[in-house]
């Protein structure tokens, strides 16, 4: 690849759940010694502190009174990341499907999507990142130099997560629903909905590998880095 020290850009990555953004972006930030940024992680520490401290998810004043109180960290890191909330690893416990569900409630309130928004542009500042979400390239960083907008059939989609959850049986058919339900609201909701950027590059993953997705979007980083 050419040289990408010579100039940071912002990718922004955006999709529905089990399209593989996480997957890419964290191989795609690896591959470029870029900062991997994964936005949906900090809507999850959200939820995890209302569940904890028995808040409504329809609350918003109070959601956002407990975004600004609480120190939600994502460490920036070229792997994966770690989420913090008030110094403590929530890392694996945001992955648990309460929180799951929680998240896409939290995550339609317009005051907590600016908090959060305002945090992340934070984050990306001097580029070199990666940022992987639902509304990076409408909403975060509208001037990103790369945006890709992931998807995949709904079946697919449904799943990869079940496959990367080890889910079988009845319970798999239930977090199916429940995948549904959040694709849904993602989608619908009236602030920031999960819509493809007008410059996005639509990457349909249905029928394509990991790799073949990486080397489509590597193809594209050429190009923005040689100023096309
Ligand atoms: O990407 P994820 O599944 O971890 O995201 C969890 C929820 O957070 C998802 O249902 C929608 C919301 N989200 C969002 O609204 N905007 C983002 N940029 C990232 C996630």
């Amino acid at each position: 690849m050419t040289n990408p020290s010579q100039r940071k850009l912002i990718i922004a990555i955006d999709g529905p759940a089990g399209a593989g953004k996480s997957t890419i972006a964290s191989r795609l930030a690896r591959k470029l010694g870029y900062v991997n940024l994964e936005s949906g992680a900090m809507y999850r520490a959200l939820a995890l502190r209302a569940i904890e401290w028995d808040a409504s998810f329809d609350d918003e004043a109070a959601l956002l009174k407990m975004a600004q109180s609480s120190q939600i960290t994502l460490e920036r890191s070229i792997g994966g990341n770690r989420v913090l909330i008030n110094g403590k690893d929530v890392s694996r416990r945001i992955r648990e499907r309460d929180v799951s569900e929680a998240a896409s409630r939290v995550s339609v309130h317009p005051r907590v999507r600016e908090w959060m928004v305002a945090r992340q542009r934070e984050m990306g500042v001097g580029g070199g990142i990666v940022m992987e979400g639902r509304d990076i390239g409408t909403k975060v960083f509208p001037d990103a130099d790369l945006k890709i907008f992931l998807d995949a059939d709904p079946v697919i989609r449904e799943q990869r997560r079940l496959d990367q959850q080890k889910v079988k049986g009845p319970s798999a058919r239930a977090m199916a629903a429940e995948l549904r339900e959040r694709d849904r609201r993602d989608r619908t909701r009236a602030a920031s909905p999960l819509v493809a950027a007008e410059d996005a590059v639509v990457l349909d993953s249905t029928n394509l590998t990991e790799d073949e997705v990486l080397d489509r979007i590597e193809e594209l980083v050429e190009e923005r880095l040689a100023g096309h």
